[in-house]
């Protein structure tokens, strides 16, 4: 218990500090309780705030967090995250009851494609094999033959039987795979606003003022800001980069909320990121209060309908299959 003597700003952000502290410890242990009561895991994504990954069982990039989705024994999964990443637990695990804590958690970018203009592209692409970027709908999925995620992307491509690929919805992540194959890549014209906002000039100035680091950039960025970093990779490829590499400092192209699992998991090294603007609204909506309300409530439950679950399920256990 704290007393505020005077009314200054001091005192009155110190008692407010303390009284959020305690609040989240006991957040935390009633999200503990009802975890075991539901029989529940909570995946969070690496882009969600520090607190909430704190509270999570697993944390992890999309194909982590697919996989954890199928391999977890658990009744509920509390998936912090975006609509498409929670939509792939569903369409994997449908034994599970899939919560999504804030149900206008939306991916920009998966709304960029729909079902009915990826029809009218493959009537003009017949011979093309369809890949479609995680971040996507379920119709979407459906419509696809193999899904990928931006750490198996180019060994997804390269383990199709066709010469022509359609790539759906992320043109960035489509023009670096083109890199790395011989398949002709034909890409759509989707495209993350965050990752899409960062410029070569945003990586140059930070080479010139941290002219030691090392570059990190995710391959949702633009081809000229991929040309000037040392790596591409999944926001989990960054940690385990990072990890590993001897350098002390590093230049991050992708969300900010990187920075939190980057931090925890390499004390004594310093990290840059590109560009203030890199924060993608969606993946900070869930808050510890709201993810508490989440899991008292049942909310909001997953729904995928069985025609198109089938279907989207068949795209994501072909891309299961490869890694
Ligand atoms: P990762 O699969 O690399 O975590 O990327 C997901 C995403 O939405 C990046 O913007
Ligand atoms: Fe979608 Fe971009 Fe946000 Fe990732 S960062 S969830 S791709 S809008």
């Amino acid at each position: 218990m704290v007393t505020v003597n005077t009314v200054n700003g001091n005192n009155y952000n110190i008692l407010l500090a303390h009284i959020v502290c305690e609040n989240m410890e006991l957040i935390a242990e009633q999200i503990k309780e009802l975890k075991e009561e539901l029989n529940a895991i909570i995946l969070a994504h690496n882009y969600q705030r520090c607190e909430i990954q704190e509270m999570a069982d697993f944390v992890g990039d999309s194909l982590g967090l697919s996989q954890q989705a199928v391999e977890q024994d658990a009744d509920v999964i509390v998936f912090c995250g975006v609509d498409f990443m929670a939509e792939s637990a569903a369409i994997l695990s449908p034994e599970k009851t899939v919560l999504l804590p804030v149900k206008e958690a939306h991916c920009a970018m998966s709304e960029m494609a729909d079902a009915q203009s990826l029809r009218e592209a493959k009537a003009k692409h017949p011979d093309a094999a369809v890949v479609c970027y995680v971040n996507s709908s379920a119709a979407v999925k459906a419509e696809s033959d193999i899904c990928c995620t931006s750490s198996n992307a180019v060994k997804v491509v390269n383990s199709l039987d066709a010469d022509e690929i359609l790539f759906v919805p992320d043109m960035n992540l489509g023009k670096y795979v083109s890199r790395f194959t011989d398949k002709k890549v034909i890409t759509w014209d989707g495209y993350c606003p965050v990752h899409h906002q960062i410029a070569a000039e945003d990586i140059l100035l930070a080479k010139y003022e941290h002219p030691n680091a090392e570059v990190l950039v995710h391959p949702e960025c633009r081809a000229e800001v991929i040309d000037l970093a040392d790596a591409a990779l999944s926001t989990s490829g960054m940690l385990k980069y990072v990890k590993k590499s001897p350098s002390n400092e590093f230049i991050i192209g992708t969300e900010n909320g990187m920075l939190c699992g980057l931090k925890a998991n390499n004390p004594g090294k310093q990290f840059y990121f590109a560009s203030p603007f890199a924060v993608c609204v969606n993946m900070k909506m869930i808050t510890p209060t709201i993810l508490l309300e989440s899991m008292k409530q049942m909310k909001h439950v997953v729904m995928v309908h069985e025609d198109l679950r089938e279907k989207a399920k068949l795209a994501l256990d072909r891309m299961l299959a490869v890694v």
